[in-house]
């Protein structure tokens, strides 16, 4: 085989009280890419989109998990890869993810499934650091396995799948630009020990709501009191579209990722498909464009499609 195209899904971090150890994917929207191994070590990118984004790897996400590939391997080995995205860069669900994970993945599938899955999000988390200035796996680790994950560390990688129930997912991602670099900057570098029993209970909560398919235990826990109260000012409508989507039947949801996109859990396709009139009415009337998606979470990850 020399060459593979791969179906890479979008992914909600931080599950609200999850800052960066919490994330699932989702089966919309999702990145096509193809990958072809070349027999010179350099490479070589194509954009089948109209994103615009850069052709350098070095300035690429998939760019930099190749390179970094390719360094690992030595040799005479390259690649050419060809990238058709559908999940818009800067939307808050893991647009940079798909991209560094797809380009992983698809890499180790095409050299004969060498690399271990931690090697494999190792190299997609260098795609995350030249994007957000940070490696995190909180994206990365939902969209190469699938489901629901929990970083429990990166120093040293500790990723659990957690299983979860059928849930709906509805996300709007209002027009607006918010790059996670800046979300991540105006965050407190310190946290009252009154909030951190508070988070510390809702991400445990939620967790094991998650595993015992406990929906109640699932909408408690939704609630973050560290990054949200200060990322939301970033987000036009937030607390509105927040408040509406419950009082619509939603389990609850929060900020996908660092935003701007909203994501809403829901037990049964009819909500999901309530809390998306909602969201949509909302940002109508405050004349801001939006696309939203109503979907499920996606089990498979990364997935060859040919
Ligand atoms: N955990 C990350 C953040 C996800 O919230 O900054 C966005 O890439």
């Amino acid at each position: 085989m020399d060459s593979i195209k791969v179906k890479c899904p979008g992914t909600v971090a931080n599950l609200v009280c999850g800052f960066d150890i919490l994330g699932l994917a989702l089966n919309e929207p999702a990145d096509i890419m193809e990958l072809r191994l070349l027999d010179e070590p350099r490479v070589l990118i194509r954009n089948r989109d109209a994103f615009n984004l850069p052709t350098d790897p070095e300035k690429n996400v998939a760019g930099v998990v190749l390179l970094s590939v390719m360094e690992k391997l030595g040799g005479q080995t390259g690649f050419e890869l060809t990238v058709e995205k559908h999940i818009k860069p800067g939307s808050g669900i893991g647009s940079s993810a798909a991209s560094a994970a797809g380009a992983a993945v698809a890499a180790n599938h095409l050299l004969g499934n060498r690399f271990s899955t931690e090697e494999v999000v190792q190299f997609a988390m260098n795609g995350e650091k030249l994007a957000s200035g940070v490696k995190h796996a909180d994206n990365i680790a939902p969209c190469i396995l699938g489901g629901v994950s929990l970083i429990r560390s990166i120093h040293p990688l500790d990723i659990i799948s957690i299983p979860a129930p059928d849930l709906y997912v509805t996300v709007v991602h209002p027009q607006i630009e918010v790059r996670t670099a800046d979300a991540r900057q105006i965050l407190k570098q310190q946290v009252l020990l009154r909030d951190a029993i508070r988070q510390w209970g809702n991400i445990a909560g939620l967790v094991t709501g998650f595993m015992k398919s406990d929906y109640d235990l699932i909408g408690r826990s939704l609630e973050d009191v560290i990054i949200e109260p200060v990322r939301s000012i970033l987000i036009p409508g937030f607390d509105e579209v927040k408040q509406k989507c419950r009082e619509a039947g939603a389990l609850g949801g929060g900020i996908s990722g660092s935003g701007p996109s909203i994501f809403m859990l829901s037990k049964e396709e009819k909500t999901a498909q309530e809390v998306e009139a909602v969201m949509r009415a909302v940002y109508t009337r405050i004349g801001i464009d939006f696309n939203t998606y109503v979907t499920t979470i996606n089990k498979n990850g990364v997935e060859k499609i040919s």
